[in-house]
């Protein structure tokens, strides 16, 4: 079978590779993808951007496509899937309407507190003067809440500050821009962790978990990033904690959803905080994380490719079949642009980028790049296209022996003002 996989970055890559492993798949084409992802047997990317949903769809019924899967946000929101569904071809991902769960912080929440999530308890603010007015008071303790833009702000709508001062700062900044809402939610503290599941109305089958880095620098300093490396799984969640997160987390919400006539389908993310008092979901995504996917999909042993087109046709076996994994842990490190995430200044991109291939030999080496932010100059040649530009995955015993795997490679991608993280999966 061919399919189709729609996006460009490092999860996209490390999608499409893990379906080519597929012994059924004889073609995996990304749209757009970029040109670090062909290095890889069977994949092919293909010059249609991901919000071209007419090409899209063109080129699917031309290549005879068994399924397409939406690695990547933004055609998710346009509603690629609707406009796939409404022409009867197979696509993996939520209508427009289910997005909703991840681009309205407001609505994830109410959603959460209908369908009895544990969540932590928030208030919801219209007007810059009433949270004001709120945070002013003498019982407010800022260092008690987060504040939260409803809608996203690649990054930077959630605020974790320990002053009054820093807190109104951020809701004038948030009010300054027109027709915002936020929320207000009670400070939770312990350690993250992420669960993706594949959903179809109430079925679902948990694909496994992982843990991201998303601050810049070592030892969670520096801004906020897209994510700068992962490790998979988080093996110190404990089983007891992990059924509270399957039960409440995944089975309620999808329960709760289908149950209101809005089923949702497609990959669910969930992010979760593990405080003394058990799990907390902190929000839901509609769409695999990046790059959380890069350190799991390489520890799938189960034939995925097969698996989604089971989804497709909806054959009972897709949630019967376990997900089974090699054994150990992946873990993925970033290379970013200079100037990334471009807050104090411009990302640097149009630089050289080349690599040595022993980070593409898998099974010799358990070493694997994906590529995410590269493109080609007018000589064709490798180059950078800003961000997040490569990431290397290995998979070792443990954690410890995965990171040493990747650190000892990560001098073998080089782009001029590359900055990468040295401490990913060192706790
Ligand atoms: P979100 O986009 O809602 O997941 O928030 C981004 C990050 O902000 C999370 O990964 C947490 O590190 C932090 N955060 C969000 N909500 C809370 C909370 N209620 N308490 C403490 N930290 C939070
Ligand atoms: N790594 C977090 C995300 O994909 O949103």
């Amino acid at each position: 079978m061919k399919v189709l996989v729609i996006g460009k970055g490092g999860r996209e890559h490390a999608m499409a590779w893990k379906l080519a492993q597929g012994p059924s798949v004889s073609k995996v084409f990304v749209a757009p993808g970029n040109p670090g992802m062909e290095a890889d047997q069977k994949i092919e990317c293909v010059g249609i951007g991901e919000t071209d949903f007419e090409a899209l769809s063109k080129f699917f019924i031309d290549h005879d496509i068994s399924y397409a899967v939406v690695g990547a946000e933004v055609p998710l929101d346009r509603g690629i899937v609707d406009f796939f569904l409404s022409k009867k071809l197979p696509i993996i991902g939520p209508t427009k309407l289910s997005t909703k769960l991840e681009s309205s912080k407001i609505y994830s929440k109410q959603t959460m507190l209908a369908a009895e999530i544990p969540t932590a308890e928030a208030l919801f603010f219209d007007h810059l003067k009433d949270i004001v007015q709120y945070i002013g008071t003498s019982e407010f303790d800022p260092k008690g809440w987060v504040l939260k833009a409803d809608e996203l702000e690649a990054g930077k709508g959630v605020f974790v500050v320990d002053t009054k001062k820093e807190l109104l700062n951020a809701c004038e900044y948030l009010f300054n821009k027109q027709g915002r809402r936020v929320l207000l939610e009670k400070r939770l503290v312990g350690p993250e962790v992420s669960y993706f599941a594949l959903c179809d109305g109430e079925e679902f089958t948990i694909l496994g978990n992982a843990c991201d880095y998303k601050r810049l620098l070592d030892h969670g300093k520096g801004p906020n990033t897209g994510g700068m490396g992962s490790y998979s799984p988080a093996d110190w969640v404990t089983k007891g904690d992990e059924k509270t997160i399957i039960e409440k987390g995944f089975k309620a919400l999808l329960k709760y959803l289908a149950g209101k006539g809005t089923p949702f389908h497609g990959f669910l993310f969930l992010g979760a905080m593990i405080t003394k008092t058990g799990p907390y979901i902190l929000e839901y995504n509609v769409r695999m994380g990046d790059p959380e996917t890069q350190s799991l999909m390489p520890r799938i042993k189960t034939d995925l490719a097969t698996l989604f087109l089971e989804y497709t046709q909806k054959s009972p076996s897709w949630t019967t079949t376990p997900i089974e994994y090699h054994p150990g842990h992946g873990v993925h490190v970033v290379l970013a642009s200079a100037g990334y995430p471009g807050i104090d200044g411009e990302i640097i991109k149009g630089v050289n980028v080349s690599f040595d291939p022993v980070i593409n030999q898998w099974e010799e080496n358990r070493s694997k790049y994906f590529a995410a932010g590269v493109g080609l100059n007018s000589r064709g040649e490798m180059v950078s296209t800003g961000g997040r530009v490569m990431g290397l995955t290995s998979l070792s015993h443990n954690k410890s022996e995965a990171a040493r795997l990747v650190y000892q490679n990560i001098g073998k991608v080089q782009f001029e003002g590359a900055q990468y993280r040295n401490d990913i999966a060192q706790n």
